[in-house]
């Protein structure tokens, strides 16, 4: 019942930490019926294939909890578990000597030994393996993370399927292991990331993003709310770019009706969906589809990219990280991710409340663009007041 009414009643933006929850749940479930069954058997009563069952369901379970704890408490921003990059002490020799208990001790295991107390000598590694594995992951890396664990609580439920002779679980894990291990390589890909390189490589964060944000400091163009509603009645054409911000306030039956009053005035709108915009996969067709935008509308990343530079103007709401031009230069958190060329439009205008960061923490040198003026605002006030002052021309 709290599971159902958490899935409810969760804000759409706070998805993937719930997702993140549900996955240490998951792995922790998993991990302690493999406890269970190994200390409940008597001693010489252990069956090899059960033992290597039961230590990859500690394992991979044990991991998973506590790595999804971790990346749940980052995304929520706990000040225990900050968002940026944490570096353990002793870093890479922690996690190599962590990995080496689990290897020895599952070895010592596997050749016929029975012990609870090396077995719970793996459990505590892969525990702590799960938050220094997880710690020194920061910003715009996060997503593949989640669905990687995601991927691992399936594989500890099979596992325990095996542990427990029980078919239904083997499946259901099964399922959500493979299809959590293509989510990661595709969410991987759209980042232009390996999975490996995001695991150990030293991830995104706003630390290293210095060298990343030169022209970001220029000068910042305000618009008013008249000066952007004639650019926008008076373009041919114009791409509107949705982001975190426009999902957080909710704004997307106000966006539908700026764009049909556009429509009603001969302007041709469509909307470039980037993979990773807002915070989950989807994120941006599910909300554009909840306020009945038409589908056709709807861009994807390389389909719109060479449709900028044609654009009149680029209308982007409440997007940051995925608008950056830094990344198209090494040396950045976000380097290497794909971006929607937006900085090619003849025109910008970008409706925010702030200079505020986006998810990656690093500033965006498109807001300083000679091109671009800043509308600061709330998403759905802005574009509210757009609606007033197109309909009053
Ligand atoms: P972000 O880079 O996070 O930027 C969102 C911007 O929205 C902020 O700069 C913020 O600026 C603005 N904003 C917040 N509330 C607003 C409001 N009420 N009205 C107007 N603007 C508001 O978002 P993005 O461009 O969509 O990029 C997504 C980022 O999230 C990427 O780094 C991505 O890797 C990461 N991420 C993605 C996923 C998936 S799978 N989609 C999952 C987790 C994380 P102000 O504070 O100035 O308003």
């Amino acid at each position: 019942m709290l599971g159902l009414y958490t899935a409810r009643t969760v804000a759409m933006t706070a998805m993937p930490q719930l997702v993140s929850l549900f996955n240490a749940v998951g792995g922790g479930a998993a991990a302690l019926v493999a406890i269970e069954e190994y200390l409940s058997r008597s001693s010489g009563d252990i069956p090899l294939d059960t033992t290597v069952f039961v230590v990859l369901d500690i394992v991979i379970g044990a991991i998973t909890f506590t790595g999804s704890l971790v990346a749940s408490g980052k995304l929520m921003g706990l000040s225990f578990t900050p968002s940026r990059p944490v570096q353990v002490p002793g870093g890479r020799l922690v996690t190599i000597g962590l990995a080496a208990i689990v290897v020895l001790g599952s070895v010592y295991l596997f050749v016929g030994n029975e012990s609870p107390a090396v077995m719970l000598l793996i459990l505590a590694a892969a525990l702590v393996f799960g938050v220094t594995m997880t710690l020194p992951i920061g910003g715009a890396d996060m997503p593949v993370v989640i669905s990687l664990l995601n991927s691992f609580t399936g594989t500890a439920v099979a596992m325990a399927g095996f542990v427990l002779n029980n078919v239904v679980l083997i499946i259901a894990g099964a399922l959500v292991g493979a299809s959590g291990a293509i989510l990661t390589k595709l969410m991987a890909d759209a980042m232009n990331r390996s999975v490996m390189n995001i695991m150990i490589g030293g991830f995104g964060g706003g630390d290293a993003a210095a060298g990343a944000t030169a022209g970001a400091g220029g000068s910042v163009r305000e618009l008013g709310v008249d000066d952007a509603a004639i650019q926008l009645a008076y373009a041919q054409n114009v791409i509107v770019v949705p982001g975190y911000g426009l999902a957080v306030a909710q704004a997307q039956h106000a966006v539908r009706e700026l764009a049909e009053l556009l429509e009603d005035r001969g302007v041709d709108v469509k909307y470039a969906i980037h993979p990773v915009a807002g915070r989950m996969p989807g994120h941006m067709n599910v909300l554009l589809a909840e306020a009945n935008i038409p589908y056709p509308q709807l861009r994807e990343m390389e389909d719109i990219n060479p449709d900028f530079e044609r654009a009149d103007v680029a209308l982007v709401i409440g997007a940051n990280d995925v608008t950056n031009p830094a990344a198209r230069r090494p040396g950045s958190p976000v380097s290497g991710m794909p971006i929607l060329d937006v900085d090619r439009a003849r025109n910008i205008i970008v409706i925010k409340r702030s200079m505020g960061r986006g998810y990656a923490g690093i500033d965006n040198e498109l807001y300083t663009n000679e091109k671009t003026g800043m509308l600061f605002a709330d998403a759905r006030e802005g574009l509210a007041n757009l609606v007033a002052a197109v309909k009053a021309l």
